[in-house]
């Protein structure tokens, strides 16, 4: 395992044992180290620490400044303001730093593993069977994909789980529907599109409800089927298979478009808990977690209260003995921290179902099935909106589908790949606009805090300008293109060279990227490296305009920026890699 200590840490370090140097008694202070517009880096620790100590803040600063020791990592600290410490580190250090990145035999850029990794149930991209996918199942996924990748590249085990939704009474009348006309689902070719999967459920569906609405005792006979499914009879959970399936073969074909590997044995979806809810129930009754009242089985919190000012229940079984939502969360969690051994049970899902979860989790802990040790957590994220601020809809107010969104961002993308291609072949067009509208997509959801609602706008997505993934990707091959030029000459760091004040930003910059993947996994936010990743861009574009890469002065310049560019290209692959995001070679 080789990781490298950062610049951040390594100045960390030297500063914190000169801080307690001079303030003995407060061994352990932090100096509250930042990157900087003024210096490398700046300390703004010692104001408080000044404070406790009743000393004035520059004498102390001062004090520290005489037992920081520099010349290997720090070049200079300085006192400022009102007793800030400016720090500059050594261009060798930042060399030597980059080259030590660049040769990690493992390809990882010397990011270190989580000292102490755990396991993590991740709840992502849980569509629903029979049901067309919308923007908010492509929140879930994407954000989902991306923390999943985070994690498990900072070493955590990971155990993903999309629970889709593939049970309840709304099963009675589709299962019936097809009961009474057997060949709906059958296929008459092997090879079945998911377009045509989901256009025969949506037919379906649609008959079902028509006559579910207008024929009496077909609504009865449908109720019936709830029944036989719950109770697991044979040819109605065949039936209800077939539903299953067909959506699956939907559910993947959106899937593959988005360009994420969801593996079969994830999906476990609502039903697969169907063995635990009777004993869920049991053990919180038993328990008196939960009581019965008006003969639903409920749990009752404080400051859960309806608009009359009524305590509103999480109801686990309701009244007529039916199971619902809550009952299979709750199994789910025992499923997830008892079976799997989880630790941490993570939960992307829209903020609109925020007090379902908290409910769901504070029942769950006065089971003691969670507590200290076994947390959980909804990364809860806010709405698509439309272009007027409003719920991303059609202009007929329906729900918009997932796959029309994802194809025009495709087509969109492909047209901006085409004016800008010199040497591509119409096949590469194609794969390059996949891989940009996609890749448009998903940075515009990432590159926002996924608490907050953002607006769908293809135009700005795909924009060759601003904070887009367009942007990222022509960074990269603008790379990859300049690499392929140089011929004879090979990327090599050359520590012994003096740098520019913009490699210097590059440098420092590249070297902070193992730090960022770290916050943004622990802190489940992958905006925070879609940021820095932006910035990456934008200051290898001020490097570009302001150093010859290949006609530099000397031939070590040369091989030290190319060597700037490699690794800057390869920061970028690897942080959009873990967002989701294709980096290709030429575009
Ligand atoms: N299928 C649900 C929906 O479409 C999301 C499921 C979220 N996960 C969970 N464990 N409840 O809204």
């Amino acid at each position: 395992m080789t990781s490298v200590t950062s610049l951040t840490s390594a100045v960390h370090q030297r500063l914190a044992s000169a801080l307690s140097a001079a303030l003995p008694e407060n061994a352990d202070a932090d100096p509250l180290l930042r990157r900087s517009d003024r210096a490398d880096f700046q300390a703004n620790g010692i104001l408080a620490l000044a404070k406790k100590a009743k000393a004035n803040p520059r004498e102390l600063a001062t004090q520290v400044v005489e037992h920081v020791v520099t010349g290997d990592v720090i070049r200079s600290v300085e006192v400022s303001g009102p007793g800030f410490l400016n720090i500059m580190v050594t261009d060798r250090a930042i060399m030597e730093n980059l080259a030590a990145r660049a040769a990690d035999p493992e390809g990882r850029l010397g990011v270190p593993y989580a000292e102490r990794p755990g396991t993590t149930v991740v709840d992502y991209a849980q569509p629903n069977v029979a049901k067309e996918m919308h923007v908010g199942h492509l929140r879930s996924a994407v954000i989902g994909d991306s923390v999943v990748k985070l994690l498990e590249f900072t070493g955590e085990n990971v155990i993903r789980r999309h629970h889709i939704g593939d049970w309840g009474t709304q099963f009675g009348m589709l299962i019936q529907y097809l009961d009474e006309h057997p060949h709906e689902l059958d296929h008459q070719s092997a090879e079945v599109t998911g377009e045509e999967a989901m256009s025969n459920l949506g037919r379906l569906y649609k008959a079902a409800r028509k006559l579910f609405d207008s024929d009496e005792e077909f609504k009865t006979r449908a109720r019936r089927r709830v029944v036989d499914l719950q109770a697991g009879d044979p040819h109605t959970m065949a039936l209800w298979q077939k539903f299953v399936d067909e959506s699956k073969i939907y559910f993947y074909s959106v899937f593959d478009k988005l360009d994420m590997e969801i593996r079969d044995e994830d999906i476990v979806g609502e039903s697969g808990y169907n063995d635990m809810l009777a004993e869920t129930c049991r053990l919180l009754e038993e328990s008196g977690v939960a009581v019965r009242s008006e003969g639903a089985l409920c749990v009752f919190f404080d400051d859960v209260k309806g608009p009359d000012g009524k305590p509103v229940p999480l109801i686990v079984q309701k009244s007529d003995g039916g199971y619902g939502y809550a009952a299979t969360d709750l199994s789910a969690i025992r499923d997830r921290v008892f079976n799997l051994k989880a630790d941490t049970l993570l939960y992307v899902v829209d903020a609109r179902q925020s007090l379902h979860f908290k409910m769901v989790f504070e029942t769950a802990r006065r089971a003691g099935w969670l507590n200290d040790d076994v947390t959980a957590y909804q990364l809860a994220f806010g709405t698509v909106l439309g272009e007027d601020g409003k719920p991303f809809k059609t202009r007929e107010g329906e729900t918009v589908r997932l796959v029309d969104l994802l194809d025009e961002a495709i087509e969109r993308a492909s047209a901006v790949v085409r004016e800008k291609a010199q040497d591509l072949s119409e096949e590469e067009i194609a794969e390059r606009g996949a891989q940009v509208g996609i890749g448009a997509v998903k940075y515009a959801d990432l590159s926002t805090s996924a608490n907050r609602d953002y607006k769908f706008d293809l135009d700005q997505m795909v924009s060759l300008n601003g904070d887009t993934s367009v942007y990222l990707q022509y960074a990269y091959a603008r790379i990859q293109s300049i690499l392929r030029k140089a011929g004879e000459a090979r990327p090599a760091a050359r520590p012994d060279l003096d740098l520019t004040e913009a490699e210097r930003a590059l440098g420092l910059h590249v070297d902070a990227f193992a730090e960022t993947v770290r916050e943004a996994a622990a802190e489940y936010a992958p905006h925070k490296l879609a940021g820095y990743l932006y910035q990456l861009a934008t200051l290898y574009t001020s490097f570009y305009d302001k150093c010859p890469v290949l006609k530099a002065e000397t031939p070590e310049q040369v091989e030290n920026r190319l060597f700037l560019c490699d690794i800057t290209a390869r920061t970028l692959h690897q942080g959009m890699a873990l967002l989701g995001i294709r980096t290709p070679e030429r575009l």
